[in-house]
């Protein structure tokens, strides 16, 4: 059979597509901006139809509605990374989260998780029938390999995307067609505190380093303040519109990459539709499996790998929270620690973690010890640069002593008192 008339005899209303998941069922769907929330609010129109069925993804860019109270007894999220529509759930005990390294999510799917069904969202196929899972690969491509059943939202506006991104029609069970924009992330907002926290980590990359840039506003927002670099390279789990912007000044060119040269290394994206138009059909960028794209192993191969990270929470030994707020799970691991491990065996290679001295202007993030119930993401023996607004703090091979001074001197002056009062009782000396 051709791959055409497969796609023909596959294809299906939703109703129809939804009716192959069943109670019980472990449902794999991608996420972030890729998420196939057309057939996901499919799913939750026909709640009735079904009893404990679990949604598993890491980012939520969408509602969620699965979530939603009362939607226990059908839905149970399990999130491998949560968001602001996923939060309240498990916190209150609807849904779940499950730790993980973001390289090791794949894995999770041949032992701990098998899948049952995958849902994607994938672009119009290519001349031989493959269909590309664009913007994001991640861990859906082992997803889509190791599910019994694929559903799959055909949607012309998702970019085909080269490098390891394509499935043939033959793997896919259910096509459903639907036109629609994808989800957007819209850039950060700078402010004078994104400014300074931009210049001090503009001063720890040089040319011709590759990029790692982690989630949330901070590391997207450094991008403004690198725009005198040179041969900047990209080897990231993924990026945002600033990536665009740095290409269009000619400051990102990939070329002193030492792995890929040339190329845009990422395994999911978001951004807008300029960021999506960017990656369409574009010979310089490469995505491939979370699997390769986060292994530390690969991220060590390239040289001078600079990773850009964020975090809610750092004590004065430099133990990293970076998913909770105390007990409460806000978001997840994701690919810090693939990178900071990846960075720290790079030749050449810093890791940063960079965010504003407080949150809300009354919390300090630097504090004493971690509230009780936070979850050290990345330990103190991985821990590099620290950068806040106020300056750098390097810990790496340095004492518990001078970390703690080196992380005062960079906490907001409202702080200091308090932590330096910490100091003199922790060391035994006048700060
Ligand atoms: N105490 C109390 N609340 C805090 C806090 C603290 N120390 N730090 C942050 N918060 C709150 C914020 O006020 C904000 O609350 P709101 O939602 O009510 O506004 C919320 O937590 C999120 O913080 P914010 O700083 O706005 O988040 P962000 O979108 O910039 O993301 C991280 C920051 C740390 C959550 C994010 O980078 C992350 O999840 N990192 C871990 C995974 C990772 O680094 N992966 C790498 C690539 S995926």
């Amino acid at each position: 059979m051709s791959w055409q008339t497969h796609y023909a005899e596959h294809t299906m209303p939703v109703e129809e597509a939804i009716k192959r998941i069943h109670s019980g069922d472990r449902v794999v769907t991608g996420h972030a901006c890729g998420e196939p929330t057309y057939i996901l609010d499919a799913m939750v129109a026909h709640a009735d139809d079904y009893e404990n069925v679990e949604i598993v993804h890491m980012v939520p860019m969408g509602k969620s509605p699965y979530c939603a109270p009362g939607m226990e007894k059908h839905f149970r999220h399990n999130g491998l990374f949560l968001g602001g529509s996923t939060r309240a759930a498990v916190a209150e005990g609807r849904a779940d989260y499950t730790p993980t390294f973001f390289f090791e999510a794949p894995r999770l799917f041949s032992t701990t998780l098998p899948v049952d069904v995958a849902v994607v969202q994938v672009s119009l196929p290519d001349e031989e029938g493959n269909f590309s899972l664009g913007i994001s690969i991640d861990y859906t491509y082992e997803a889509v390999m190791q599910a019994k059943t694929v559903i799959a939202q055909v949607n012309p506006q998702m970019p085909y995307i080269y490098g390891k991104t394509t499935i043939p029609a033959e793997k896919i069970d259910c096509f459903v067609l639907h036109d629609a924009p994808l989800i957007e992330l819209a850039s950060p907002k700078i402010g004078p505190v994104e400014e300074a926290i931009g210049a001090n980590v503009a001063s720890l990359v040089h040319d011709g380093d590759t990029l790692q840039l982690g989630i949330g506003a901070i590391p997207d927002a450094v991008l403004k303040f690198l725009t005198d670099k040179k041969d900047l390279g990209i080897h990231s789990e993924m990026f945002s519109d600033g990536v665009v912007d740095l290409a269009e000044a000619g400051v990102i060119t990939n070329a002193k990459k030492s792995l890929h040269p040339g190329k845009y290394v990422v395994t999911f994206l978001m951004g807008t539709r300029r960021l999506y138009d960017f990656v369409d059909k574009n010979p310089d960028v490469y995505m491939a499996p979370v699997d390769y794209v986060n292994n530390p192993f690969v991220v060590a191969q390239n040289d001078n790998l600079v990773s850009i990270n964020a975090c809610v929470q750092i004590d004065l030994m430099g133990q990293v929270a970076s998913e909770s707020i105390g007990y409460k799970q806000i978001s997840g691991t994701g690919g810090q620690v693939d990178f900071i491990r990846g960075a720290s065996m790079s030749r050449g290679g810093r890791s940063i973690l960079a965010f504003p001295s407080t949150t809300k202007g009354t919390i300090s993030k630097i504090v004493p010890l971690l509230d009780e119930g936070a979850a050290v993401t990345t330990s103190r023996n991985d821990v590099d640069y620290v950068v806040t607004e106020y300056g750098i703090a390097h810990l790496k091979g340095h004492t518990l002593r001078q970390r703690a001074r080196a992380l005062i001197a960079i906490a907001h002056p409202d702080f200091r008192p308090q932590l330096q009062e910490e100091y003199e009782r922790r060391f035994h000396e006048k700060f």
